[in-house]
C-alpha cells in the first residue's frame, strides 16, 4: 500500500529529513519516492501495519500538511477513465469532495477538473445505486465545508495521484501553540513546528527521556510531550523553570520534571535518551553573563555526561557560531545538518549530534 505526502514548501531540506527521522524512529519500511519538490510517496507499505503507520506520520509530522491513503496513479489524459474504474461506494459512504492540488505549474482548470470528477463520483454512485434497485441506500452527497470523505487529487508534469485522506493532521495544535498564545509567554521561542521537528530529528521515541536544559517557556517540551516523550526541562532562571510547568500543565502534560539549575552543573540521576534544545545567543535572550561560544562549549561537556550512548542531540545556533571547532574539541560527531534563513543578518543552523563511542 502507498501513502501520499503533501510536504511544507517553507524549508528545503527540513520536511524530508523530518519524515526520514521519523520512519526510522518509528521503523517504518518503506520505500521514498519524491515526483516533485513537496510531494513524497511512501511505497511499499505493508497491509498488516498500514494504518498504524499512517497514523504515526500523523501524529508527529510538522512539515507535511496532509497524509492522503493512494488509491491510483494516473495521466491528465486518462483521469477521467481511470476515475470512472474505481469502485467508489468502499471509499465513501455519506459526504464528500474533491480537491485538486497543482504542482510543477501545471496548466489546468482546477475548479472545472474538481466539478467534473465531483460529478463522476455521483455517477457512479447512482449506478451502483439502480444496480442493486435501492435508490435510497448507499445515497452519497457533495459536501465541499465539512465532507466526511476527502478526496485528494494531484497533478504534477508527468503524473496525476488519486487518494483519499484517512486521518487528519492536527494543524489546529501548531496554531494554538505559538509562543504569545501560550498562558506563560517570553520573547525567543521558537516556531511549535520547527521545535517539533527538531524533536522528530532526535530520533526520541513515546516513553523515552527527551532533555531541553535551556527549557525558556517550554516550547521544545511541548512538542516532545505532544508525541508522548517523558520530559525534563531545565533552565538558570527560576522564572523560565516555572513557565515552562504554566506551559506543560496548560496543555495537559504531565510526565515531566522542571528544573532551576545552570546547564553546566546539571547531572542527572537517568541519563536522557535525546536532547533538543535552543541555547542562548541573541539580545532577547539570557545567556546569564556569559558569551554564547563558552557557554555552547560548556554545555556539550556537561550534557555528554547526561546522555546515553547513542542518544542525539539536536541543536538551534547562529551561523556565526564556529560549532565545528567546538565539535572537534568534544566526544561528538555532526550527523545532519540544516540552514533556516532568519532574515538577513541570521541563519539558524540546526545540528544534529551524536556521541563518539
Ligand atoms: C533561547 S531560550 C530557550 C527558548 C525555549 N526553547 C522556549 O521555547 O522558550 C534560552 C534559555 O536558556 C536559558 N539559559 C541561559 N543560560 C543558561 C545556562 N547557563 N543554563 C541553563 N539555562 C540557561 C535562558 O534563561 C533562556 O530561557
Amino acid at each position: 500500500m502507498e501513502l501520499l505526502l503533501i510536504q511544507s514548501q517553507e524549508h528545503k531540506t527540513l520536511p524530508l529529513a523530518e519524515l526520514r527521522a521519523v520512519l526510522t524512529t518509528e521503523k517504518i519500511a518503506t520505500e521514498i519516492e519524491v515526483p516533485t519538490t513537496g510531494l513524497v510517496l511512501l511505497k511499499s507499505l505493508k497491509k498488516a501495519n498500514f494504518f498504524e503507520s499512517y497514523e504515526k506520520l500523523v501524529r508527529r509530522l510538522a512539515y507535511t500538511h496532509e497524509v492522503d491513503e493512494l488509491i491510483l496513479k494516473t495521466t491528465i489524459q486518462d483521469i477521467e477513465d481511470d476515475f470512472k474504474s474505481i469502485e467508489w461506494n468502499d471509499y465513501i459512504s455519506n459526504d464528500f469532495a474533491v480537491r485538486l492540488k497543482r504542482f510543477d505549474k501545471v496548466n489546468i482548470d482546477t475548479t472545472a477538473i474538481e466539478r467534473r470528477l465531483g460529478h463522476l463520483i455521483l455517477l457512479s454512485n447512482e449506478r451502483d445505486s439502480n444496480a442493486s434497485n435501492d435508490n435510497d441506500n448507499n445515497k452519497i452527497t457533495v459536501n465541499l465545508d465539512n465532507p466526511e470523505s476527502f478526496i485528494r487529487v494531484v497533478a504534477t508534469e508527468n503524473e496525476v495521484f488519486i487518494g483519499i485522506e484517512r486521518i487528519k493532521l492536527n494543524k489546529k495544535h501548531f496554531q494554538d501553540m505559538k509562543p504569545h498564545k501560550r498562558p506563560f509567554f517570553y520573547p525567543g521561542s521558537m516556531s511549535p513546528k520547527l521545535a517539533r521537528c527538531m524533536v522528530n530529528l532526535s530520533h526520541v521515541k513515546e516513553g523515552q527521556l527527551l532533555l531541553d536544559p535551556f527549557c525558556g517557556t517550554g516550547g521544545i517540551l511541548i512538542e516532545g510531550g505532544m508525541i508522548g516523550a517523558k520530559l525534563i526541562g531545565s533552565d538558570i532562571h527560576w522564572k523560565m523553570k516555572n513557565g515552562t510547568s504554566i506551559n506543560l500543565d496548560h496543555c495537559n502534560i504531565k510526565d515531566y520534571q522542571a528544573h532551576h539549575i545552570d546547564v553546566r552543573e546539571l547531572k542527572l540521576y537517568e541519563k536522557v535518551d535525546a536532547v533538543v534544545t535552543d541555547p542562548p545567543y541573541g539580545i532577547s535572550t539570557s545567556t546569564g553573563g556569559e558569551k554564547s561560544g563558552i557557554i555552547f562549549h560548556q554545555f556539550l561537556e556537561s550534557i555528554s555526561n547526561n546522555m546515553k550512548e547513542n542518544a542525539l542531540l539536536c541543536i538551534a545556533a547562529p551561523h556565526y557560531l564556529d560549532f565545528d571547532s567546538i565539535l572537534n574539541d568534544l566526544d561528538f560527531e555532526l550527523l545532519d545538518r540544516h540552514e533556516i534563513k532568519m532574515h538577513k543578518s541570521l541563519t539558524r543552523i540546526i545540528s544534529v549530534i551524536g556521541k563518539i563511542n
